[in-house]
């Protein structure tokens, strides 16, 4: 009975976010109108610093939207990263890669981690975009809307998803710019 409960215990204090995080972001919904509930990770120097390096050029995508060896691969291209050089010293390149290891999608730190690995089928791909449930998320769009001024590119989620940047992406929260 006592080995019982201390299982019990142990296994509620470790449940994954996306294990009572529900499909539709339900967190989200709370406030409609209002700005969604953040999904950002607590505040934290490594924090700071993903955001410094990962989020100059674009949205500082969750760690929990990729699995560890996504990142592991983006970190190893990043003198070729999509055609920029993005290098980094090799000291911040290691810290990254500790912290979005223990912050990527196997962790559940984000509400569509779990799709995120189902999607991935145990790969590592490179583009959060390219996962297939969110291509199916965004394949009723106009291809010609992801090509207007004011969104260039489908990796510019903040362009549609006004809480982007607290990493929510709520479907009660987008607004699709002309
Ligand atoms: C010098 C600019 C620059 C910097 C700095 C940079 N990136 Fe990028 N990143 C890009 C470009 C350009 C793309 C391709 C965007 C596109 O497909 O339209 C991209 C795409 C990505 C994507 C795929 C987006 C998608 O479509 O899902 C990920 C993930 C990514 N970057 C991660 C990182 C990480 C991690 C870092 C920090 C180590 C970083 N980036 C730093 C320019 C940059
Ligand atoms: C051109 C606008 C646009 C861009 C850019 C865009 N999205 Fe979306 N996204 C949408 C729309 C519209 C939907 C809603 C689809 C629906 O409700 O059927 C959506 C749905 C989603 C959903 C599902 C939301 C839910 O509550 O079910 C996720 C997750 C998502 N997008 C993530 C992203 C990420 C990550 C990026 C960037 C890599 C991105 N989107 C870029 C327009 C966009």
């Amino acid at each position: 009975m006592k080995t019982f409960t201390v299982i019990a215990l142990t296994t509620l204090l470790f449940i994954p976010a996306w294990l009572y995080a529900d499909d539709d972001d339900d967190d989200d919904r709370r406030g409609s109108r209002g700005a969604a509930a953040t999904q950002r990770l607590p505040a934290s120097a490594s924090l700071t610093q993903y955001q410094a390096e990962c989020g100059a050029c674009h949205l500082a995508y969750p760690p929990g939207m990729l699995p560890t060896g996504s990142w592991v691969r983006l970190l190893d291209g990043l003198a070729d990263h999509f055609g920029e050089n993005a290098e980094l010293d090799p000291e911040v390149r290691t810290s990254l890669r500790v912290w979005l290891g223990k912050n990527a999608a196997e962790q559940g730190t984000h509400s569509t981690s779990k799709k995120v690995l189902k999607s991935a089928r145990g790969e590592s791909p490179l583009k959060i975009s390219e996962l297939r449930f969110i291509k199916k998320e965004h394949d009723e769009i106009d291809p010609a809307v992801f090509k207007r001024p004011a969104v260039k590119t489908v990796a510019n989620c903040g362009a549609c998803h006004l809480d982007a940047e607290q990493w929510s992406f709520s479907e009660r929260r987008i607004e699709i710019p002309r």
